[in-house]
């Protein structure tokens, strides 16, 4: 069993976005600018975006934080939406999710120019990532393709079962798999709640791609020998043996799994890693027009 250690991938990524960052500039291009948008003090949000401003000086962006209290209007959003759209020295900018209740995600993620929505969220982006154009892809899916082309897993003509269909993980990774190259040409099959006989399906993969957000949902049963197994879960559990006060647990019931599998990605440590940067590959390719020309 090989783990995939998606902590060394980012590393190494982050060092060739830095590599070419300090060669674009040198060469006359312009700092790479990320901003984030952070509504209200969710933790999650709080840390993720934190990670993000981090991760742009780690490679040499240039990144700027907007933070509004939870009781900003739709209007107030999409007024600053604006203007980071028509922001020239911005290549480009998130929107951090969830937001509250009162505000509309699709409106506001609709409002996104597509040639600044690093996330790879907006309808556009998800549109020409779909028939194959050159797109902004979401950060997790892209970081799972990295992962799996750093470690040259074969995904040509197998069975590629994914578990989720959000429009953030489960399906764009349906899409990308499925997709004509390397990674890709898989046959794939999106399983959901509705799915009958997941077991049996889950059985017959060669690479199972796990995002339906159930702590350890895929046990051993699930698993043919030798299969690859992707988990994308990151569940808060409370903890006692942590600083914190709580852990992240994976969609892999990852000590009974990791047994049987060729490859499997730990939580944390694997697909997590990847997803910043992600983030961080996509704002330079804005930044050096490579998506939009
Ligand atoms: N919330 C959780 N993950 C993400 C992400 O990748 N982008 C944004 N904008 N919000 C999130």
């Amino acid at each position: 069993m090989i783990l995939i250690d998606g902590k060394k991938c980012s590393k190494e990524l982050r060092q060739e976005i830095a590599n070419e960052v300090t060669e674009f500039v040198a060469a006359g291009g312009k700092q790479p600018h990320l901003a984030a948008v952070l509504v209200g003090h969710d933790g999650g949000s709080e840390t993720y975006v934190a990670a993000k401003i981090k991760a742009c000086e780690e490679v040499g962006f240039k990144s700027t934080l907007i933070r509004y209290e939870d009781d900003v209007t739709e209007e107030e959003l999409l007024a600053k939406v604006d203007e980071l759209n028509n922001d020239a020295d911005l290549d480009g900018y998130i929107v951090q999710l969830p937001l509250p209740k009162h505000i509309s995600e699709e409106k506001i993620t609709e409002a996104i120019d597509p040639k600044k929505d690093v996330d790879g969220f907006h309808p556009q982006n998800v549109g020409r990532m779909t028939i194959g154009s050159p797109a902004f892809v979401s950060a997790t899916p892209q970081g799972i393709m990295q992962l799996l082309k750093r470690y040259e897993i074969e995904t040509s003509g197998k069975h590629c079962v994914v578990i989720g269909r959000s429009n953030i993980v489960g399906r764009p990774m349906s899409v990308l798999l499925s997709q004509k190259g390397n990674p890709g040409d898989a046959t794939v099959t999106v399983c959901h709640s509705r799915t009958k006989n997941l077991n049996e399906i889950c059985q017959q993969a060669d690479i199972i791609i796990a995002a339906l957000g159930i702590p350890e949902f895929v046990t051993k049963e699930m698993v043919k020998e030798g299969a690859v197994v992707i988990d994308v879960g990151t569940t808060r559990v409370k903890s006692d043996k942590t600083k914190s006060g709580w852990k992240l647990k994976g969609d892999v019931n990852f000590d009974e799994v990791a047994p049987k599998c060729s490859y499997i990605t730990p939580v944390p440590g694997g697909v997590g890693p990847m997803t910043i940067t992600s983030l961080l590959l996509n704002t330079l390719l804005s930044a050096k027009k490579a998506i939009y020309k």
